[in-house]
């Protein structure tokens, strides 16, 4: 056996979203976008095509000149990946090593833990409140010496709390300035809360704060793998130095551009997802469950126990969500008719031990 790092062998694998396939149930595992890709976007992909033989540009360049001229920020201080997840690798690979700590909340994305594990460094997970937020005093509890980076997942991914903005400026107050906080803003579209955090303005007021953004959720671009940080410059610096050179398609950057320019459209079918979480949450807390609001493109099923049970009957009624065993189900909104379908199934799992 050749050598390999032990820590990898012993790292959970990256779970996707399971797959419909041809069973004809719908896939609401991976908080995707359900609309099909603008035509405007798939065009600008199809005339790109003809120069795949060619590398992308590795900077990233007009794309990069977008989004700082949309937030109000320099060039240097953006930087880009193959997905934010990408970018969130860069981000913890240029931070912490061997001996460092990250601190994040948990339950949150899946990938804090293992992305921390594979850059050798240790992560510190801080158990969620009662009502699914961050608990941030206890996470500014658990900064040590060796606490490189911190993750703040706003909305948070799998329970769709938010971190409000005074909350995090309080936060912020006791994070030592050479440790770096990451607001991750996966889902920031689809967050309606008017007493949030809003990573940009913390970027621009704090000078160890970078913000996560993606064009996979609310873009509809998961499949072309394209995201960012905007981070103070010398972070910035250091991520284009960590990332995967040439990671980020041309393809994918053809078709952010156009989807920048097609940000009206774009806009109304995020409120249209927006409505029908409105509506879903309803409809589920008039038929009996117990559910905390989300600003996510999905919501969060506190089933406990009950968890494998309540998935086993969303999976006979055609609906495939992404199950935490022990601890609950994340349901992703999808278009009305999924929808619906997934209120036919929370109903016919309910039980007095499901909620
Ligand atoms: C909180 C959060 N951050 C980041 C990502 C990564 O998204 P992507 O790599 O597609 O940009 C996800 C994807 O599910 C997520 O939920």
């Amino acid at each position: 056996m050749v050598h390999q790092r032990e820590t990898i062998g012993r790292l959970p694998a990256y779970k996707q979203g399971v797959a419909a396939g041809d069973s004809g149930a719908f896939k609401l595992s991976s908080n995707e976008n359900p609309f099909a890709p603008l035509a405007s976007v798939t065009d600008a992909i199809a005339s790109a095509l003809d120069q795949i033989q060619l590398y992308p540009s590795m900077a990233v360049t007009e794309v990069t000149d977008r989004i700082a001229a949309r937030f109000d920020v320099a060039v240097e201080n953006v930087a880009f990946g193959a997905g934010s997840v990408e970018v969130l690798s860069q981000l913890i690979h240029a931070s912490a090593g061997a001996g460092d700590e990250v601190i994040f909340a948990w339950r949150s994305f899946e990938a804090y833990p293992i992305l921390v594990q594979v850059a050798g460094a240790t992560p510190v997970p801080i158990a969620l409140t009662a009502d699914e937020r961050h608990d941030l005093d206890a996470m500014a509890d658990a900064i040590t010496t060796k606490t490189r980076l911190i993750v703040v997942c706003n909305p948070n991914n799998p329970t769709g709390a938010c971190v409000t903005a005074d909350e995090l400026h309080a936060f912020l107050a006791r994070v030592p300035e050479n440790v770096l906080v990451v607001i991750d803003e996966a889902y920031v579209h689809f967050n309606r809360d008017a007493t949030s955090a809003i990573g940009i303005d913390f970027f621009h007021r704090y000078p160890n704060v970078a913000v996560l953004h993606t064009f996979s959720k609310a873009y509809g671009l998961a499949g072309l793998r394209i995201g960012y940080a905007i981070a103070p410059t010398a972070v910035a610096t250091n991520l284009r130095r960590v990332a995967l050179p040439f990671g980020v398609t041309a393809l994918a950057q053809h078709a952010a551009l156009a989807s920048l320019d097609a940000e009206d459209e774009l806009v109304l079918r995020i409120d249209e997802i927006v409505a029908e979480r409105v509506r879903v949450l309803a409809a589920l807390r008039a038929s009996g469950w117990h559910v905390t609001d989300s600003q996510g493109n999905f919501l969060w099923l506190r089933t406990g126990a009950d968890t494998d049970r309540v998935n086993a009957v969303f999976m006979a009624e055609g609906i495939l969500a992404r199950a935490f065993s022990g601890e609950g189900l994340r349901v992703t909104i999808g278009t009305t008719t999924q929808n619906n379908r997934f209120l036919v199934a929370a109903t016919a799992a309910l039980a007095p031990a499901a909620i």
